[in-house]
């Protein structure tokens, strides 16, 4: 459990560090490179980055592949963060460090938040590098981000859940996927703690609940965005069919392989949509 105090102090050190090295000015959109968006960085101009282990108080990610840099980017004229690298849970960190980031850039004034990830896929017709809006998403196997004292300058204690992914902009990214001719399914991301992928057994029972696509991130980030007010929209990269779905085994290889080939067209789709915010 955080201690409240220092956890808020640790927020407000890293937004001053933050605010010393960029100026946000008009900066209110963040997007969470997950795998298969690294090359987003190649498409726009950077303005300046800070690496994760600079920031005081910001976790450093292990994950391979992911470099752990927040980049001010430049999207034609449209000022972006760009997170490369994120905390997971099963990296063993606590959900408040998971989250650190949501918090530091909403009190930087961040009011849109895209989360990107990769993810086994179960709806009917899906396909390895397809990709997956998410509409709605399953948390219910996790621990809550929002355990603990509640942060009351972020937002209330309970707090709904009924429109934690911006309806209209998952409309936006609808039509944007149709006017570039990209394949684009719609479902619910329900989040399992990992690292270990799901049982054949445990996809059954999360196809029952209705989930389309399963994943070890993004649900503890959009429950603190949420909780922060911020407007989340989330992509999946459906790297692979979920464990049963598939015939053969699951490896993080083909994860990686998979995201690597749906990157040309997640990367497109990400870009035409903040053109559009
Ligand atoms: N399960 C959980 N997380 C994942 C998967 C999966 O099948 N694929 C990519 N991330």
């Amino acid at each position: 459990m955080f201690d409240k105090e220092s956890y808020l102090a640790s927020i407000n050190e890293a937004c001053s560090y933050i605010s010393s090295r960029f100026d946000m000015t008009g900066t209110d959109t963040c997007i969470v490179l997950g795998s298969g968006l690294g090359p987003f960085t190649d498409l726009v101009k950077c303005v300046n980055k800070i690496s994760y282990a600079d920031i005081p108080g910001f976790p450093t990610t292990t994950v391979i592949g992911h470099s752990g840099e927040l980049i001010l980017a430049d999207i034609e004229g449209k000022k972006v963060i760009l997170l490369s690298g994120r905390f997971h849970y099963y990296e063993g960190n606590d959900m408040s460090v998971c989250t650190f980031y949501v918090r530091v850039l909403s009190k930087l004034g961040i009011k849109n938040l895209i989360l990107t990830n990769a993810a086994g896929g179960m709806l009917d017709g899906m396909e390895p590098s397809d990709l997956m809006v998410v509409t709605d998403h399953i948390s219910l196997f996790c621990e809550s981000p929002l355990r603990g004292p509640n942060l009351d300058e972020f937002g209330a204690r309970f707090i709904d859940q009924s429109f934690v992914y911006d309806k209209d902009r998952i409309a936006l990214l609808k039509a944007t996927a149709e006017k570039l001719g990209i394949k684009l399914h719609e479902g619910v991301y329900c989040y399992t703690k990992g690292p270990q992928y799901e049982t054949p057994a445990e996809i059954r029972l999360i196809k029952n609940l209705g989930g389309g696509a399963v994943g070890m991130s993004t649900v503890p980030e959009a429950i603190v965005a949420s909780h922060c007010g911020m407007k989340v929209t989330a992509v999946s990269c459906i790297t692979n069919l979920a464990a049963g779905i598939s015939k053969t085994a699951l490896n993080h290889e083909e994860v990686l392989a998979n995201a690597a080939k749906a990157s040309t067209n997640s990367c497109k789709l990400v870009y035409e949509f903040i053109k559009q915010l």
